[in-house]
């Protein structure tokens, strides 16, 4: 199947980047966004977000007349739909989006097209999507192809990753699975791997389990160590050496809108039987409440008691180095739980950014300021994330007592 227009439904860190790829490789497409300053944004050739040479690519193929955005929908010979994918506050997957977005091109959608979920999601989605958009268009019931294609794109280098990556493709038929083999084999250079829409939904989920369980081994000996009085960072420098050991770096928690939330899909899934992914995924939720223990022993040895005024530095607000992301970040998490401390202030250095989220933004006590204004000002310094800005400072130039819950200085 030879595509020659694409919608891609949600403009946001995955879907832009796919849109811009596609037009880069000849393709006319079209971007759907419900939010209208992402649109805006497009239609002028501009991203609405921080990522490394995507602004470039967006320039040149709107300068070409390649890439268009709207609120809406309309016929195209694929679709896309790479909308958020978040989890309930029971941990099931939010696939309310996935729905709509469904809904949303149910009226459009024309004889033989091909319909794509990006979106993360738990086995079984892509089949819901299908069975949605028939329901919708039962004149069209069994002449649509649908298929899944997870991305495993690391943000920050999306616009290497997105061309270089393999990547798996899972058709609810073998030809939806070739049809979407097709549309990303214009771009992408990697291999791609067809298999069925479950397997390759679960494969999504697996990869980002693999990584969440790794971090928590890691934060799990971050947290005995600290018990026992042993470096942490040492010990892992010195257990990579065994030629099979790779130990991941600990951190203040694992956030972000993949690793943090996809295991919970497996959970879901398989609730008796997924013990290891849940509990990695409880050890990591638990980090900021380990940060803040280590913070009040910090502030005992200062002599410090809860009430007195105390001035705190929180380097880093992203849930990863050098991204302006902020979703579901435990840098945050750990922020908002300083500001509670009774007395503190906290000065907040996150240069990826111009303001506050909300949950920080309008607090009385906490200021977004340079890395200069924080060291000047703090008591003590929290380190959350290793920003490259903060990299380069020399820790040794820091004459406040320094807690580095991620090593940016190892
Ligand atoms: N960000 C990543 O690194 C990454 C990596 C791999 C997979 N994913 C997955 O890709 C999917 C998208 O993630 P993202 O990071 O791009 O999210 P995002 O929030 O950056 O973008 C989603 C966009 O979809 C739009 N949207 C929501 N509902 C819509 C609708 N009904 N119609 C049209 N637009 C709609 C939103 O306004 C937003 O701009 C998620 O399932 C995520 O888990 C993300």
């Amino acid at each position: 199947m030879t595509v020659k227009n694409v919608e891609v439904i949600g403009l946001g860190y995955i879907g832009l980047p796919t849109a811009v790829a596609l037009a880069g490789a000849g393709l006319k497409v079209k971007g759907v966004d419900t939010n209208p300053t992402h649109v805006d944004a497009v239609n002028a050739g501009k991203v609405p977000f921080l990522e490394p040479g995507l602004d470039e690519a967006l320039r040149a193929v709107h300068e070409r007349g390649m890439i268009s955005a709207s609120t809406t929908p309309s016929e195209a010979e694929a679709y896309i739909i790479s909308v958020p994918t978040p989890f309930k506050s029971n941990h099931e997957a939010d696939l309310s989006y996935v729905l709509a977005a469904a809904d949303e091109i149910s009226p459009y959608v024309a004889k033989g097209a091909l319909v794509i979920l990006e979106s993360t999601s738990p086995p079984g989605t892509t089949e819901l999507m299908a069975e949605r958009i028939e329901k919708n268009r039962p004149d069209l019931a069994g002449s649509l192809l649908f298929a899944h294609a997870p991305e495993r794109v690391l943000p920050g280098r999306i616009m290497v990753e997105i061309f270089d990556n393999d990547r798996i493709v899972g058709g609810l038929t073998s030809e939806a699975s070739e049809a979407a083999r097709d549309l990303y084999a214009t771009f992408c250079k990697g291999q791609i791997r067809m298999t069925n829409a479950k397997t390759a939904e679960m494969s999504k989920l697996a990869e980002n389990s693999f990584r969440d369980v790794n971090i928590a081994y890691a934060n799990e000996l971050a947290k005995i160590c600290e018990k026992l009085g042993i470096d942490v960072w040492e010990l892992i420098e010195l257990a990579n050496l065994h030629p099979r050991v790779n130990i991941l770096r600990p951190g203040p928690g694992v956030g972000g809108h993949c690793i943090a939330v996809d295991p919970w899909f497996i959970v879901d899934a398989a609730p008796e039987l997924a013990n290891l992914i849940r509990t990695a995924r409880e050890v990591n939720d638990s980090r900021p409440d380990d940060v803040m223990a280590e913070v009040r022993t910090i502030l005992s040895s200062l002599g410090w008691k809860e009430g007195d005024p105390v001035t705190l530095a929180a380097l880093g607000l992203a849930f990863k180095p050098d991204v302006d992301d902020l979703r579901a970040s435990p840098a945050i998490t750990v922020a908002k739980k300083l500001a509670e401390l009774p007395g503190a202030s906290v000065l907040v250095v996150e240069p990826n950014v111009d303001e506050l989220p909300s949950g920080l933004a309008g607090l009385p006590n906490v200021l977004l300021v340079s890395l200069e204004e924080a060291l000047s000002g703090a008591a003590a310094v929290v380190g959350l994330v290793a920003h490259k800005q903060f990299k380069a400072l020399d820790r040794n130039s820091i004459k406040v007592p320094v807690l580095d819950t991620c090593g940016i200085w190892r």
